[in-house]
């Protein structure tokens, strides 16, 4: 089936006078809209009193948009509780881990684990459900807003109790597999069990982990009450909610991507130039492997940058750069946060598609240019979307535990070193997927494993079983550890890995200086004593100890960095592991089904080995593409 990509974004018509609104559609259809987020924050404007409902307005502004050809994610506004109701329910807003209860005057002010919240949130989805269900412009449910802030109050410990008495079934299970007998921590009772709250010195590595995991499921446990109630109401509506991104690993995106009827993430790059185009291939490919072949969605990205000290727009052609590469990669579409630049409330200078100054400016002309361009391209919504040759693991849960107390480095970077290995592998042209550890990894030419320091016994098994059958596998620095409850795995390191990369590393010697790699270049960070039990030393460190090495098991091979090398040291081992690619430095090319996208992020003429008509100027490709520019050619 082949549907129009969806263009838009946020629209937040609560922030503007009535007026406002038939020019908004005016410009909507000039720039190529099709569909609009309405409501993500608009509780009080939709519910000003308990139980009141007021509208009118949203009538209004729906039937506007349904007027324009414009359709609608509609929001369930549960990520901002109004006034009235934190007043009502003072136990239903956020306590932090220091104890402080957090008050209303943001957003985000709520315990996902507060009765009056979970009844809250269910009357205000239902009350818009029964609305709105057949309303022309609806196209799609978009539940809550970036989900992921946690609470520590009593509720939260409630649920947290009931939560791990479903996991660990008794006392002493949980008992051990959080090492309780450490600073005598041994519990009697599951009521002395609390969230990790502020405490003298650390924390329990193992309790802290097991609360992010309850954070997630809690939260997914509301996502599935709006998104079972809106499915009874409107069985054929897709009900989605936009994954936050960046360094913030709130959920296990592979639990919630089986629950979403559509994977949407929000991408905000901190660019600009190269660094945004990695950030922005990274989403992408991470969105597209959650979603598992199925379609998925950019929710969110910026016209201009936002994270960071410095807030400024994108560079000149960098917001359908950016696009490009999102749609080349399977999304259905390109939203934005949001459609007109706010003038007041806390994101005021946060860009918009129609900014401050308004249409007469030049980011009105690029997104309304890039519309015109995403007219021209087929939406993909079914099969395979883009073949990969490589896969890096991705496992929050790993993350998480990468994150705890007393770790032998406090500069270890989970995400860093994941961006790292697919940076390269950008770099060199090498399509990227990534997989959960014990996700079946197929015929892929590698899979790269960046400091994975939690595993599981079923991943390692997974992991063995790949590299017996003819794979590829490259192990870096701080992987396989642990094991599920971040209890060490003993007889030397990396426990779970040890006879698949052929070697057993006795110390870990985090580095203060540099080091050079004859080869290799710069080793920074961290160091190990690495012994050779069948795998080879491919490099040495200055002292002679093997860092890098390099072992075959069954019909593949498996290699391990035991530092952090720096990027063309680590494009090095992957060369040297046979996944050199023959990427133009610069252009991007990803072949999306029967598509060619090819985008060039740099400022200069680049070859392109791409030949065809380009779908969005009807002109031959000739094999060059211009400075910043890009081509879609069906071969
Ligand atoms: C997130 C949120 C939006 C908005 C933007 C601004 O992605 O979902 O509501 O706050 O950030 O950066």
């Amino acid at each position: 089936m082949c549907m129009p990509l969806w263009y838009g974004g946020d629209y937040n018509p609560e922030q503007w006078p009535e007026e406002v609104w038939a020019e908004d559609v005016a410009l909507m259809r000039r720039a190529g809209v099709n569909l609009v987020t309405v409501g993500v924050f608009s509780w009080s404007r939709l519910e000003p009193s308990e139980g009141r409902y007021t509208f009118g307005w949203l009538d209004r502004v729906l039937g506007l948009l349904a007027d324009g050809g414009i359709r609608v994610g509609l929001a369930v506004p549960t990520a901002s509780p109004p006034p009235w109701f934190s007043l009502a329910h003072p136990d239903a807003l956020t306590v932090t881990r220091d104890g402080v209860r957090l008050t209303h005057g943001s957003r985000d002010t709520y315990c996902v684990s507060a009765p009056a919240y979970r009844e809250a949130s269910l009357r205000i989805t239902r009350a818009l459900g029964e609305r709105y269900r057949d309303h022309p412009a609806l196209a799609m449910w978009h539940v809550h807003n970036e989900y992921g802030t946690p609470c520590h109050c009593d509720h939260a410990a409630a649920a947290f109790r009931a939560w791990l008495r479903e996991r660990y079934g008794g006392l002493d299970a949980l008992n051990d597999a959080w090492t309780t007998a450490f600073w005598s921590q041994h519990y009697s009772d599951w009521a002395q069990i609390t969230p990790p709250r502020a405490t003298q010195y650390l924390p329990n590595p193992a309790q802290a982990l097991d609360f992010r995991r309850f954070v997630s499921d809690e939260m997914l446990a509301h996502f599935r009450e709006q998104r079972d109630l809106l499915r009874e109401l409107t069985p054929e509506v897709p009900v989605t909610t936009n994954y936050v991104l960046a360094g913030w690993a709130s959920v296990d995106h592979w639990k919630w991507s089986t629950e979403v009827d559509l994977v949407a993430i929000d991408d905000y790059p901190s660019g600009p130039g190269m660094a945004a185009a990695e950030q922005t291939a990274f989403a992408a490919d991470l969105a597209r492997s959650w979603a598992g072949g199925r379609p998925w969605l950019l929710m969110e990205q910026a016209t201009g940058y936002v994270l960071g000290p410095r807030k400024g727009p994108k560079e000149p052609g960098e917001i359908a750069r950016h696009s490009m590469q999102h749609v080349a990669r399977g999304s259905t579409g390109v939203m934005f946060f949001q459609w007109r630049a706010s003038r007041g409330g806390a994101e005021q200078w946060h860009p918009g598609m129609v900014p401050h100054t308004g249409p007469d400016s030049r980011v009105f002309r690029e997104v309304s240019a890039l519309g015109e361009a995403l007219e021209r391209i087929p939406a993909p919504y079914d099969g395979p979307l883009v073949e990969a040759e490589a896969a890096i693991l991705w496992d929050e849960e790993a993350w998480w535990a990468a994150q705890g107390p007393g770790l032998p480095s406090s500069e270890i970077d989970y995400l860093a070193a994941v961006q790292q290995a697919h940076r390269v592998l950008w770099r060199q042209g090498v399509p990227t997927c990534f997989a959960h550890p014990s996700h079946d990894l197929p015929a892929y030419r590698a899979v790269l494993v960046p400091s994975l320091y939690l595993i599981s016994d079923e991943a390692a098994r997974n992991l063995a079983a790949y590299v017996e059958g003819g794979g590829t596998l490259v192990v870096s620095f701080f992987s396989g550890i642990t094991d599920e409850h971040t209890r060490i795995r003993l007889g030397g390191y990396p426990g779970a890995l040890r006879e698949i990369l052929g070697i057993t590393v006795e110390e870990f010697r985090p580095l203060g200086e540099p080091v050079e790699l004859p080869e290799f270049g710069r080793a920074t960070l961290w160091s190990e004593v690495v012994h050779l039990d069948g795998a080879e030393a491919v490099a040495r460190y200055p002292g002679g100890g093997p860092a890098v090495t390099c072992h075959r098991l069954g019909d593949g091979t498996a290699w391990y960095v035991s530092t952090r090398l720096d990027d063309p040291g680590y494009a090095q081992v992957l060369t040297r592991a046979g996944l050199a690619g023959s990427g133009v430095p610069g252009v991007e090319v990803v072949r999306r089904r029967d598509l060619v996208f090819a985008v060039n992020h740099t400022e200069d003429e680049r070859p392109v080995p791409v030949q065809g008509t380009d779908l969005i100027t009807g002109k031959p490709v000739g094999g060059r593409l211009g400075p910043g520019g890009y081509v879609v050619v069906r071969p």
